[in-house]
């Protein structure tokens, strides 16, 4: 397909969409498959709840249709109406023009099979602590769990919340806790809660706006969960434009990516019950905090699509 190229104000080339004639694309499958030609031949970068081309046409097809993700497969080779596809078009076409990510043109995104209101004021959820948290922390694939009884998980501090995703996971997973969500944005505060309140976890979820654990007081806990900004500065100067349309805040852990990092690994230890303990994502800084912290039993964590991308330690060891 032809393509022509215009520059925009930061002077990034943007591809020009031809126009799509009437009738050339009918059913679903055919918009995907649309989709994912122009993402392949605008070498997107897909990091914001899909992975790939595919999985993110599909979700982008789905949510602008009103249909559930899982009900692609169903509907598939279902025909959409003109209005339908217009919007389906204008929606490739930013997605492809602004580089955003799907998940803030559409308001939504999944996590662990939830749905999350989410726009630029906070970072796309995608922490592997979500999957972590029903893994080993006594949920139904159970490798051997890092707590010993699941309901007896009273308080639970879910540090830089963003949207409040991992707040919310949490309260859903301990269903005897009762949740604090800090972070130091005013915005994303207004956006965890919205999620707060859409999962009707008002009463169990209390939102903290701070540095750290600067608003908690003396406050203990029994699980302490972060996935705060851990990007270097090598890594900020190169993230793909999706990253940049999302918070800087969420991302910078200053010159080696470890500034909050090491902040929470001090204080922590002041916050947590005996036999607490914390669960900290740092993405693929694990040699350096080896490096920085070799007095520490830091046990390394395995995702589906990560390997030692989080942390355990237990209360007990953090001295
Ligand atoms: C990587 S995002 C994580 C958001 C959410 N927990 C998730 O997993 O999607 C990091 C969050 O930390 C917040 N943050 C950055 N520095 C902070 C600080 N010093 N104290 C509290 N929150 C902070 C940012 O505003 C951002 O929302």
């Amino acid at each position: 397909m032809a393509r022509a190229v215009r520059k925009t104000t930061r002077g990034r080339a943007v591809p020009k969409l031809a126009k799509v004639g009437r009738g050339e694309l009918l059913t679903l499958i055919d918009f995907v498959r649309y989709a994912v030609s122009r993402f392949v031949e605008a070498k997107l970068a897909f990091a914001h709840g899909t992975t790939d081309p595919v999985a993110e046409a599909v979700f982008l097809v789905c949510e602008a249709l009103h249909l559930l993700p899982d009900q692609f497969e169903i509907f598939g080779h279902a025909c959409v109406t003109a209005a339908e596809g217009k919007t389906l078009l204008d929606l490739i076409h930013k997605r492809v023009t602004t580089r955003k990510p799907t998940a803030y043109l559409v308001n939504k995104i999944y996590m662990r099979g939830l749905p999350f209101y989410v726009d630029e004021r906070v970072i796309v959820p995608r922490s592997f602590i979500g999957e972590l948290l029903e893994s080993h922390f006594g949920g139904d694939g159970e490798v051997g769990s890092l707590i010993d009884d699941p309901t007896a998980v009273e308080r639970v501090l879910d540090l830089c919340t963003g949207s409040g995703c991992l707040a919310i996971l949490a309260a859903h997973h301990f269903p005897n806790t009762m949740v604090d969500a800090v972070d130091i944005s005013k915005g994303a505060l207004e956006v965890a809660a919205r999620n707060v309140g859409e999962h009707e976890l008002d009463e169990r979820i209390t939102l903290h706006r701070g540095d750290l654990f600067a608003p908690l007081g003396a406050n203990k806990y029994d699980l302490i969960i972060t996935n705060p900004p851990y990007v270097d500065a090598e890594g900020m100067a190169a993230l793909p434009p999706e990253c940049r349309a999302e918070p800087r805040l969420a991302f910078d852990g200053g010159l080696d990516g470890l500034d909050v990092v090491r902040r929470i690994l001090h204080e922590a230890p002041n916050h947590l019950t005996p036999d607490g303990g914390l669960l900290c994502e740092i993405g693929r800084g694990r040699e350096l905090v080896d490096e920085a912290f070799p007095e520490l039993p830091l046990l390394w964590l395995d995702t589906e699509e990560s390997e030692g991308e989080v942390f355990w330690i237990a209360a007990a060891d953090l001295g």
